[in-house]
This record gives structure tokens, sequence and C-alpha cells, in this order.
């Protein structure tokens, strides 16, 4: 356990602190967040614990990649506790900038990441991945970390970084972390705070059915037909609607022709459960011959 946790709140203190390790020899890497840390964020400094000599995390609730109407005002804001996880995980620093200083008056640049980012989320949430874009630019040049590590639960987000990163030559490498999920295979996630015990079951059942039709798919059945079943098991086990369920390809995102998957593939769900839009991705394996 780190014995202290240097808590930051400048642009300047955070520029400074990076530079004082990079000029002892150290690296960093560093792990942003929104907050409302629970033991998948965990799972994310103890990753960056392997890959650098320091770890930095951030706390900032977003406003651009909240639409009107979504859940900004309501997101839960817990710093002492997240300090204190942090802490206790042996993080070195948390930046938490003022949220004055992230968005000025003045502000009027925008980033759109085309390719990865079009579609699945983008069809629900437009302006979403623009919001992500933009912050993770802003934290990425002010920390100037040596590794930034991500969640593989936010599949196409650690995909539109990676593809932000690479595009804006940031010398900064993107590292994706294993989903954190709990003992009934629920995705670990901020928002799982809003389950009452009977929405928590309901949300639970989400991990088995998409399971069941990846292990299906690659067995070799239509994805077609295996992702209309998946859909009709998720709304008969209680979720509201299903905002999509789609076969992609593992990297590059791309849409597989339907039949029968030839090759590795990642399977994407978004899906809404008693108020709350869960969402989730697992790996298909290749069919083998
Ligand atoms: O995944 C998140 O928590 C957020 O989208 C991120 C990357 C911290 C940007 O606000």
């Amino acid at each position: 356990m780190a014995e202290t946790i240097n808590i930051i709140r400048s642009e300047r203190g955070i520029r400074g602190q990076v530079w004082e390790y990079r000029g002892h020899g150290e690296t960093t890497a560093f792990v942003p967040t929104m907050g409302a840390l629970h033991d998948g964020h965990m799972s994310l400094i103890r990753l960056a614990k392997k890959k650098a000599d320091r770890v930095i995390a951030s706390i900032y609730v977003n406003p651009t990649q909240f639409a009107p109407g979504e859940d900004f005002d309501a997101y839960p804001r817990t710093e002492k506790h997240d300090v204190a996880l942090l802490k206790a995980e042996g993080a070195d620093v948390v930046y938490i900038p003022k949220p004055s200083s992230m968005y000025n008056v003045h502000h009027a640049t925008k980033i759109k990441v085309g390719g990865v980012a079009e579609g699945l989320e983008t069809d629900h949430r437009p302006t979403f991945f623009d919001g992500v874009a933009l912050v993770v630019t802003k934290l990425l040049n002010r920390v100037a970390p040596d590794y930034a590590i991500f969640g593989e639960k936010d599949y196409q987000q650690l995909a539109t970084i990676r593809r932000l990163v690479e595009d804006l030559d940031m010398p900064i490498n993107i590292v994706g972390a294993k989903i954190a999920r709990d003992e009934h295979g629920l995705a670990l996630s901020s928002r799982n705070k809003y389950f009452d015990t009977e929405g928590l079951k309901v949300a639970r059942r989400l991990n088995e059915i998409m399971r069941s039709c990846a292990l299906q798919m690659s067995k070799g059945e239509n994805v077609d037909l295996a992702v209309d079943r998946s859909k009709k098991a998720l709304l008969a086990a209680g979720f509201s609607s299903v905002d999509y369920v789609e076969v992609r390809s593992p990297n590059s995102l791309t849409v597989l022709e339907g039949g029968v998957l030839n090759g590795p593939a990642r399977l994407l769900v978004a899906a809404h459960c008693r108020g709350v839009r869960l969402i989730d991705n697992f790996p298909v394996k290749a069919k083998s011959k």
C-alpha cells in the first residue's frame, strides 16, 4: 500500500509531477476515470502498476460525453471514497482537475474520430465519442504518461482511443485491460449502483445469454440466427429493450458478412434493464476446423 497519495488539482501541478518522475528516470502509467470507483477500476490500477514505476489516476466527470437527458447530474460523485481506494491500491497520484479548468468559455475545438467510432454506440449516443476523444486528448496532453490504461468493457471506446492516439502521433502506449466481472459474470460498472436487487438479477442474465450466443457462433451457427435468438432471450429475461447485438471483427470493428464466422470476432451488446443501459462484449473464437 502506498503510504501517501498525492492529490493534484492543477494542470501545472500534474505536468510538474510527471516531469519530476521522468527526471528520476521513472516511467508513468495513467488511468483516467470518471470516479465512482469499484474493483473494475482497481484492476486497471493493478495493471498500471505492472507496466510502470509510477501510477497516476484521474477523476473527472466529463460533461461533453453526456447528451442532454443523460445522467450527468446524477452520475455518482464519491471523491473521498475514490481517493481512499486509489491510495489502498497503491496509486501514487490522483489528478482531479478543477471543472472550470477543463473547458473554458472560449473552448471551440472538436475532435471527431471516424472508422471504429462509427456505428454501435454512435447509433445510439451520437456525440459520445466526440466527448470522449476530446477529454482523453486533453488529459493525455496534460499528463503525458508513457502508458494509458483503458478497460475492454468499453471495447469501442478503447478502439477509438487507440485510433485517436495513433492518428494524432501521441507518444503513449495504450493498454487494454480485461473486463472485471462479479461472481455472476456481470461486468463491473459505476452504473451498477443504480440497480435494486431485482434489477441486478436481470442484469446478471446478460453474461450467460451472450456467452451462449458466442459459443454457438464459434461452433458454426449462423450469425444472424444466433444474434436474433440472443436479443429475444434478453427481452424474455426482463431487459426492456436492446440497442444492439452485433458481431464485428475484433480490431477494426468492421461489420462482418452474415452467415458462419470464418475467424475470431467480437460480440458487442447494449441493452436496457430497469432504466440502466448496460454495455458488454465477448470474444468469439474461430470455429475449429
Ligand atoms: O471510460 C471512462 O470512464 C471515460 O469515458 C473516460 C475514458 C475516463 C473519459 O471520460
